[in-house]
């Protein structure tokens, strides 16, 4: 994505966050809206940390229904971004060892924390049926987007309002 698509990205999923309904709905609503207008962005997430257990929960998503609900930090691309609590940028996850396939169309994923407070209260997960299609740019609009999530995303951890089993509406 260009610099100036970022930017209308960024404005118009702000303007999705501020929409009125309860966390997990916004949440939802972002994920849906990501994944629908940019085009790289086939299944869009959120986990949700429950730092006790240092696990990772399955929260509001868009895409297909995935088998990992919960992900022990370390675990994967989405536990090693929960453990090192950093921006995980994978090109290629053929090439990745710590892996957890979602399905076999994916190609590429970021994983991006969501902090509250100075800590990790979840994170953005997206994966790509594209090789290596997340940017810099990606990353700054992911990054800026986990900033503006970061109340809405402790609102519905730790324990996830997301019941197992659901397919990523809002129960
Ligand atoms: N691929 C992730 C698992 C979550 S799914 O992409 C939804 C990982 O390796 O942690």
């Amino acid at each position: 994505m260009t610099d100036s698509q970022r930017h209308i990205v960024l404005a118009e999923a702000s303007a999705v966050l501020r929409e009125i309904g309860s966390a997990g709905m916004r949440l939802h609503r972002l994920c849906d809206y990501l994944r629908q207008y940019v085009a790289a962005y086939d299944w869009v997430g959120f986990y949700l940390a429950v730092p006790g257990e240092r696990v990772l929960v399955l929260g509001p998503f868009s895409g297909a229904p995935t088998d990992h609900l919960r992900i022990p930090y370390g675990r994967g691309v989405c536990g090693q971004a929960a453990a090192e609590d950093r921006t995980i940028v994978v090109p290629d996850v053929a090439q990745e060892a710590n892996y957890l396939a979602c399905s076999v169309h994916v190609k590429s994923e970021i994983v991006v924390p969501v902090h509250y407070h100075g800590k990790l209260a979840g994170e953005i997960d997206i994966d790509s049926h594209s090789s290596d299609a997340f940017s810099e740019q990606d990353r700054l609009l992911l990054e800026e987007l986990a900033l503006e999530c970061s109340e809405l995303v402790n609102e519905v951890a730790p324990g996830g309002w997301y019941p197992p089993g659901a397919t990523g509406e809002p129960g």
